[in-house]
């Protein structure tokens, strides 16, 4: 026992050794980052056990079924173990193993353990001396991460489609491998589809235009040379078009989508090179986006090199790209410093949505950003008044938070944290000290404790006024928000919150100038005019603004919140409408808790739509409205 300990702990610092990574990358061999092992850094969402054996690099050859909805074939697996270790532990939720072999060929022997319904189950394998295991295997035809749409939930309506959500446990569903952000893996993938269908990953491209894979088939090769959290392995199949928008950017999606996608996207390269300057080198390569069909549950997700987002972006005027510029930020926050641990989620979102509003400022103007961080300030505010201020759940690093996130308050509280440590030591110093904070720790996980031993060695550094003033330990481990938060522009909204006073007085809405704000004043306004109203009201509203037929999918989420609190009868065709047409879960969700709020009005209304919407809707989406409606 006490030889196997010494070894793991080898392991382990051989891991950690400063410059090893870079030493292997330049000799041409695959980066090894290291696994963090303090309590903090312990991933209670994995069955793995990095300290004994971990997995290194994943290389997969699979076949894409649309008939059978399965990925099928191998997962080859690299592992670095201790001296003695003879098992490794994956994760696995739902997979059809069929045999595991070492390099030679030789079957090892495995066991599926006892696991729960949200982490799946441990996948126990012998391997002895192994150090690269074969796993053939097939995913379920109801695995979570994946979604199989039929031609009918396409936008061109002829071919199936195939898309992968990964964060923040869902990759076990399809891969299996040890399913832990804090455990980095490099990844290689040979996939094939039925022809005329193309496959994309989260990677680089070795295939332009895939190769005849036989039967009808065609094969895509990928590869990613960095170690990357195993939630960012992504795939999208489907009948796909490309368009350059930049050196290094460009965008997938359905052919009658390509035009639109290029022009509302069409800031990306610029918005690359603003972060550029901002934190450092982008370490990816390219920079390329796909706008998936509407049923993707989330409005963007930051697969490395490939950014997955929802088609309800596309507004026709640029107004929703806050989102490119968020995706494109974890390419820093999330990809390159990665949370071990979701408690950590914060370090991912909080980051990101700072650093989101940092892009958005040099792109578009502070009047812009200072109007998104406003909008950001009354999200935080509503969710601290709902949760209850000394909820545990309205602190940063948050051990109930198993999703990374699935809770605003990571991304506003966050945000505005460093945006209060940007404001206290000023803002050239904390982008220095940002920038540098990148660089110390790209390609690593990050949990709460480092960073702010890391901000305290290189920010602080011993000032023990300023210490005091940043109140950091209030800030990342309690609930609420610290006296110090750095608040919004009080004059962000001016205009508007005039608007709402003289709407909420009495005055009429053809006095209000809709027509002439932005998608972000128009949020403002119906956010905050008063919850109550009367059917009169709302129906000049919707008369005045054409509220119900808007084509931003922000202003008509927002509208329906407002209308369908109030049984507001006229505004259930578009909720209906809305509801059907996609699977976003912050939009889908809410609408739905708002009906069912709304008792013997509401509730049939919800269960008559969900009955017809749940089977558009992704795993994400739909578990989320069954625990709203409580099926
Ligand atoms: N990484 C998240 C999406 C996510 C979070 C997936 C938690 C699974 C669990 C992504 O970067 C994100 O935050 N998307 C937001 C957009 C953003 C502008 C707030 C979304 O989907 O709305
Ligand atoms: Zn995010």
């Amino acid at each position: 026992m006490r030889r196997f300990l010494l070894a793991a702990l080898a392991l382990v610092a051989a891991c950690n050794a400063p410059g090893a990574g870079t030493q292997a990358e330049e000799s041409g061999e695959r980066q090894v980052a290291p696994v963090l092992t303090g309590a903090d850094a312990r991933d209670e969402s994995s069955f793995a056990r990095p300290e004994v054996a971990r997995v290194t690099h994943v290389a997969l050859d699979l076949a894409a079924d649309f008939e059978a909805r399965r990925m099928a074939g191998t997962a080859t697996l690299d592992i670095q173990a201790a001296d003695g270790a003879r098992e490794i532990v994956l994760d696995s939720k739902g997979l059809e193993i069929e045999a595991i072999a070492d390099a030679e060929g030789r079957p090892l022997q495995w066991a599926l353990g006892e696991g729960d319904e949200r982490r799946g189950q441990p996948l126990t394998v012998q391997i002895g001396d192994a150090r690269r295991i074969a796993i053939r295997y097939r995913s379920a035809p109801e695995a979570d991460a994946l979604q199989w749409l039929t031609p009918a939930q396409t936008a061109g309506k002829r071919h199936p489609y195939l898309f992968s959500q990964g964060q923040a446990i869902l990759n076990r569903t399809w891969i299996p491998t040890q399913d832990s952000p804090g455990i980095r893996q490099t990844w290689e993938a040979r996939i094939t589809a039925p022809e005329p269908l193309t496959v994309v990953m989260s990677g680089e491209r070795l295939t332009a235009e895939g190769e005849p894979a036989g039967e009808g088939r065609r094969a895509y090769r990928f590869r990613m040379p960095h170690p990357v959290a195993p939630y960012l392995i992504a795939i999208a199949a489907g009948d796909l078009a490309f368009r350059e928008l930049g050196p290094r950017t460009g965008v997938w999606t359905e052919p009658a989508m390509l035009e639109a996608a290029a022009r509302e996207l069409a800031d990306t390269e610029r918005m690359m090179e603003a972060a550029e300057a901002l934190y450092g080198p982008y370490r990816w390569g390219r920079y390329d986006m796909i706008v998936l069909p509407p049923a993707f549950p989330y409005g963007g997700m930051e697969n490395p090199t490939l950014t997955f987002l929802t088609p309800t972006l596309i507004a026709g005027d640029k107004s929703l790209v806050g989102t490119v510029a968020h995706e494109l930020a974890h390419s820093w926050s999330g990809n390159l410093v990665t949370n071990a641990v979701w408690a950590d989620g914060w370090l991912n979102e909080g980051f990101t949505t700072y650093f989101e509003n940092r892009i958005m400022e040099a792109i578009y103007g502070r009047p812009q950003a200072a109007q998104e961080a406003a909008l950001s300030w009354d999200e935080m505010q509503r969710a601290l008044e709902e949760l209850g201020p000394d909820s545990p759940a309205t602190r940063l690093h948050n051990d109930e938070d198993t999703g990374g996130g699935s809770t605003g308050i990571v991304y506003d509280k966050g945000a505005i944290f460093l945006r209060t440590l940007e404001r206290t030591v000023g803002r050239e110093r904390f982008d220095t000290y940002l920038r540098g904070y990148f660089d110390r720790h790209a390609f690593q996980p990050m949990t709460s404790a480092r960073f702010l031993a890391d901000l305290r060695a290189n920010l602080v550094r011993g000032d023990r006024a300023l210490e005091e003033r940043l109140q950091l330990d209030r800030w990342v481990f309690e609930p609420g928000l610290p006296d110090n938060a750095a608040r919004p522009d009080p004059s962000a909204f001016a205009g508007v919150d005039r608007a709402v006073e003289a709407f909420g007085a009495g005055g009429a809405a053809s006095a209000i100038p809709y027509g002439r704000w932005n998608t972000a004043e128009r949020i403002r306004f119906l956010n905050r005019l008063p919850r109550e109203l009367p059917a009169a009201r709302l129906a000049e509203l919707d008369d005045a603004f054409g509220l119900s037929s808007s084509g931003n999918a922000e202003v008509l989420s927002a509208w329906l919140q407002l209308a369908l609190a109030n049984r507001y009868d006229p505004a259930v065709p578009a909720a209906e409408r809305f509801l059907l047409s996609m699977g976003r879960a912050k939009f889908v969700r809410p609408l739905f808790e708002t009906l069912a709020g709304e008792g013997e009005w509401g509730r049939p209304i919800a269960e008559r739509l969900y009955e017809r919407a749940r089977p558009g809707y992704h795993a994400v989406t739909a578990s989320s409205v069954d625990r709203v409606l409580e099926l």
